[in-house]
């Protein structure tokens, strides 16, 4: 019986060697200004009671209506796999009471995420964030703090294609008063039933629809920069201050509505000039009020989500990637079962002083080990047979020049550090 070949469900990407390399070191630039800022880790499940995001992310945006997984599990209880970071870390904080602790709570994550969208080059039903959220401060020195760990880590992998757009959406006085006029302005216009609808719940969502006719409608529209109150104003000032002093750029975009309702206050989003269509690299914002839609007390909180593919792809257009080249240290030959127990056992005291060390497995026979360990990159080969074994002496082969050291097996582990250092001694060829 053949059987068929199962593929992966349409959408996700996936990273394989030597590629996840290259993901693994964008992922870990992307945190590390994170870790520096005094974020720590966050670790949450990748499914939540459905309404935490229906209630949290907001019933007028594309992810709760058209995105996400959604299922019930054998109990009955409706579950999503989780399309962003935000409200899961929210639930958390309020759950474990993290809010009754000493304030800003900040912490990181990274991991999956998911949202049913038709896929395409930089767009996936799986993808990966990293984020931060620093809950419980209101002062615009974090909403900068924030904006600059998310730059940090775009210039530590070496961008420079990239562009931040900020906006306001203010505090609730500004809000209310947008809101009325932006209500005005949408009887005026001949709205379909669907986006009325969507109006209703969040007027804002209509500067994001992508319908030319809208764009064209929505010129006019009151914008909610000019609505801030004088509080909110001096807040916005005040972070565009701060950015400046940071030396980072901007762009004032008052038209940048976030795809989550959640949103108030500092808003802001990096776009990547090198990926076409899907150029958002990461996003970000306040939301004062979604600890209290959560059930929690009143706190104000603010953080962003990277895309790590996206910022991967970035990274490849601009060429800054590092050598994808994994070579170990050392690839070890054992000719023979008592030479395998030795190489085993030679290969872990190795590793344990952080030299990597692989062994040719199989039984293979010496030239086609030779051959594997000319492939593995490795920087040095030893053969490990009877002979070797008995006169408790090994030859270490330098693969770069051929050159040869003679090595007690006893004295590996201390002389093997030297060799890697001394690379370009040769002792005898
Ligand atoms: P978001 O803007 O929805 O924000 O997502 C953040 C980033 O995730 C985007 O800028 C993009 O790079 C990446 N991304 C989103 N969807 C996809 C996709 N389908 N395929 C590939 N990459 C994608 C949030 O998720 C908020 N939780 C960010 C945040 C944290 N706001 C406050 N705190």
């Amino acid at each position: 019986m053949k059987y068929e070949k199962i593929q992966a469900p349409k959408g996700v990407r996936e990273y394989l060697p030597p590629e996840s390399q290259a993901f693994e070191w964008v992922r870990e630039q992307l945190i590390s200004p994170a870790r520096l800022a005094g974020y720590q880790l966050m670790e949450l499940p990748v499914f939540e009671d459905t309404n935490l995001f229906s209630r949290g992310v907001g019933e007028s945006t594309d992810v709760v209506t058209k995105e996400m997984y959604t299922f019930e599990d054998r109990g009955g209880r409706s579950l999503t796999l989780r399309p962003e970071g935000t409200a899961g870390v929210m639930r958390a904080v309020i759950e474990q009471n993290l809010d009754r602790g000493q304030l800003p709570v900040k912490v990181w994550y990274s991991g999956q995420y998911f949202r049913a969208e038709r896929p395409q080059a930089g767009r996936y039903r799986q993808f990966y964030q990293v984020g931060i959220e620093a809950i419980g401060i209101d002062d615009p020195a974090i909403d900068a703090e924030v904006i600059s760990v998310a730059y940090q880590g775009f210039k530590k992998i070496g961008l420079n294609n990239f562009t931040l757009q900020i906006t306001s959406l203010g505090d609730g006085e500004s809000r209310g008063a947008h809101r009325e006029d932006l209500l005005k302005f949408y009887q005026r216009l001949d709205l379909d039933d669907a986006t009325r609808a969507r109006a209703q719940i969040n007027p804002l969502r209509l500067f994001d629809d992508k319908r030319p006719e809208m764009i064209e409608a929505m010129a006019d529209a009151p914008l909610l920069l000019d609505y801030l109150s004088k509080e909110a104003a001096a807040n916005f000032d005040k972070v565009q201050r701060y950015l400046t002093e940071l030396k980072i750029e901007f762009v004032i975009n008052p038209r940048m509505v976030r795809g989550l309702d959640y949103y108030t206050g500092t808003t802001f989003e990096f776009t990547h000039s090198d990926l076409g269509a899907q150029s958002g690299i990461g996003g970000g914002g306040r939301y004062d009020g979604l600890m209290e839609i959560l059930g929690g007390q009143p706190l104000s909180g603010i953080g962003f989500g990277l895309g790590v593919d996206r910022v991967l792809l970035a990274a490849s257009a601009e060429n800054v990637l590092p050598s994808q080249e994994f070579n170990s240290d050392l690839f070890l030959i054992p000719l023979g079962e008592e030479a395998k127990v030795s190489a085993l056992r030679i290969a872990d005291q190795l590793r344990q002083q952080g030299i990597s060390t692989e062994i040719a497995f199989g039984d293979r026979a010496l030239k086609g080990a030779m051959k594997a360990a000319d492939k593995s990159g490795a920087r040095f080969v030893i053969v490990l047979g009877d002979a070797e074994i008995a006169a408790g002496e090994v030859e270490v082969k330098r693969m770069e020049d051929g050159a040869i050291t003679s090595v007690r097996i006893a004295q590996l582990p201390a002389e093997f550090q030297a060799l890697l250092s001394t690379h370009s001694k040769v002792l005898r060829k």
